[in-house]
């Protein structure tokens, strides 16, 4: 052999070879499809035990669309590289996971598998979902099989090339898929390690709380610095030190179930559902992830707290500024009736002054601004944190001024840049979503 022909044939050697590893990566066998195992076959204990799983993981929240049936798919996912619609999750065996076995559920959790051996996209959180346990699957797996079948397929996903491709989530799975179950971290007690399973399995909380890199992973060592999603800012979860009053145990439990806390503002936008699912779980779960979360706390530059005068009324910077003052006039007509020192909602309902939002306190104006675009929703069967959307009504510069109106008088933080940029900017990503 020449050197030539020796360097070729290394040269071939080491392409078969990367081919061969890229096909083991990207090809996964189906797993047989089975008729879907009768109710009878979960007992009330397993299913319950499921219901609590399916809700700390948010099942629901993803996996049905807008006024459709729950677990039957089709709610798209708005992502940097389009959209991803959830597919359908009730046993219905042609549409649904009707025909999976228990084996082919845990490897789609464990490694974004599905049935049939195609890769699933990540917008399905099975980055965090692997770090659960084989009973926990287990009785998610038999909530699942018992709800009502559903004939239902979800629409097409739209992705720009090449991320329609999926074999290729294999090259993003070596770099950010890590599976398996969580094991238990020596240098913390019971709880704490149960809070961190919850917290960053089941819950996946970083998953909306993490700043993503360029190509949508979350960025390696900002876990929790805090993240956007659905056009709303998800705050650091590690800088709850830095609230106008710092967030405690009970402050943070009460908000978790119940989506509103005496010290803070109300949960909103996709924090919403959360907090509704977490209503369902026993409250030690709540507890023990309001105890990780608190133990995971940068230290804390010295806190700019409220200055609040006995009722609860702040003095903020006041702002002269035309947009802030052209905002008070906005504010006495539309939002005092609620928001106002001698609103009910205030005195009776005991909520917070807007003087305690994270939103009004906020680096930037999106969580205001898409406050007072998107309203919040009926917080179940409870009014109290129902909030009037204003985008029909309010033009883009009356909102900046709103924006500008109260973060000079209950905040004392310094004057927004560019407010009515933002404004501009989170209405148009709303209604393109
Ligand atoms: C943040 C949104 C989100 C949450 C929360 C979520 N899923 Fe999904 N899930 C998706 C999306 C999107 C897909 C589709 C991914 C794809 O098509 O590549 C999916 C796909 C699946 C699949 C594969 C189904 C199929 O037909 O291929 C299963 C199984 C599944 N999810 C189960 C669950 C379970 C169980 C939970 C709760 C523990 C859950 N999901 C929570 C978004 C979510
Ligand atoms: C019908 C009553 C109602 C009206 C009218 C109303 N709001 Fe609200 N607003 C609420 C409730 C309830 C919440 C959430 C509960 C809480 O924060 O305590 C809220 C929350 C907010 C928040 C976020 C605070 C947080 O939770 O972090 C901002 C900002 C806000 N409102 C601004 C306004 C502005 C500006 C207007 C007028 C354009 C307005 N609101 C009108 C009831 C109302
Ligand atoms: C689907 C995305 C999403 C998930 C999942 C999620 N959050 Fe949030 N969270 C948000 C957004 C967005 C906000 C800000 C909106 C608001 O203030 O209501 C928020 C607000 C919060 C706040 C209030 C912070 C503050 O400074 O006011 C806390 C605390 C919180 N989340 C904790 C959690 C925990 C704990 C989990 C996991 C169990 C979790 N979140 C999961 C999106 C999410």
């Amino acid at each position: 052999m020449t050197r030539k022909s020796r360097l070729l044939a290394m040269g071939g050697a080491v392409v078969v070879a990367a081919l061969i590893v890229a096909g083991w990566l990207m090809w996964k066998p189906a797993i047989a499809p089975v008729s879907p195992p009768p109710a009878s076959s979960f007992d009330a204990q397993t299913k319950l035990a499921g219901a609590r799983v399916v809700a700390l993981g948010d099942c629901i929240v993803c996996h049905t669309a807008k006024g459709a049936q729950p677990f039957a798919g089709g709610l798209p996912l708005a992502t940097p590289f389009g959209t991803i619609y959830a597919t359908n999750i009730t046993p219905d065996s042609e549409t649904g996971i009707g025909n999976w076995s228990l084996e082919a559920f845990t490897r789609a959790v464990r490694y974004g598998v599905a049935r049939d051996g195609h890769l699933l996209y990540p917008a399905f959180p099975y980055l965090h979902f692997t770090r659960m346990s084989d009973r926990d699957i287990s009785v998610a797996y038999a909530y699942l099989m018992t709800r009502e079948p559903v004939k239902e397929t979800a629409p097409a996903n739209d992705l720009m090339f090449p991320l329609n491709f999926r074999p290729l989530l294999a090259f993003w799975n070596v770099l950010f898929l890590h599976p398996g179950e969580q094991t238990a971290d020596a240098s913390k007690d019971a709880g704490l390690n149960h809070g961190k399973l919850l917290v960053d399995g089941l819950g996946h909380c970083a998953s909306c709380h993490s700043p993503l890199n360029a190509i949508g992973g979350e960025k390696l060592g900002h876990a929790f610095d805090g993240g956007i999603v659905d056009g709303w800012d998800a705050p650091a979860l590690n800088a709850l030190g830095s609230a106008p009053k710092p967030w405690t145990m009970e402050q943070l439990v009460m908000y978790l179930r119940s989506g509103r806390a005496s010290e803070h503002g109300a949960a909103a936008g996709p924090m919403l559902p959360v907090t509704r699912d977490l209503a369902t779980v026993p409250e030690a779960d709540v507890q023990a992830i309001a105890a990780y979360i608190l133990s995971i706390q940068k230290a804390q530059p010295a806190v700019m707290g409220a200055a609040t005068d006995g009722a609860g009324h702040v003095a903020g910077h006041a702002d002269p500024s035309p947009a802030a003052q052209r905002g008070a006039i906005l504010f006495g007509a539309s939002c005092a009736q609620c928001h106002g020192p001698a609103a009910p909602m205030q005195s009776i309902g005991e909520r917070p002054t807007l003087a305690f939002s994270t939103a009004v306190n906020a680096t930037t104006p999106r969580n205001a601004a898409q406050m007072i675009l998107s309203g919040n929703g009926w917080h179940g069967e409870d009014s109290m944190n129902y909030m009037p959307s204003f985008s029909d009504i309010y033009s883009d510069q009356q909102i900046a001024d709103l924006v500008s109106y109260i973060r000079a008088t209950y905040s004392q933080h310094g004057a927004w840049q560019d407010v009515e940029e933002t404004v501009a900017k989170v209405r148009q990503e709303n209604n393109a979503r």
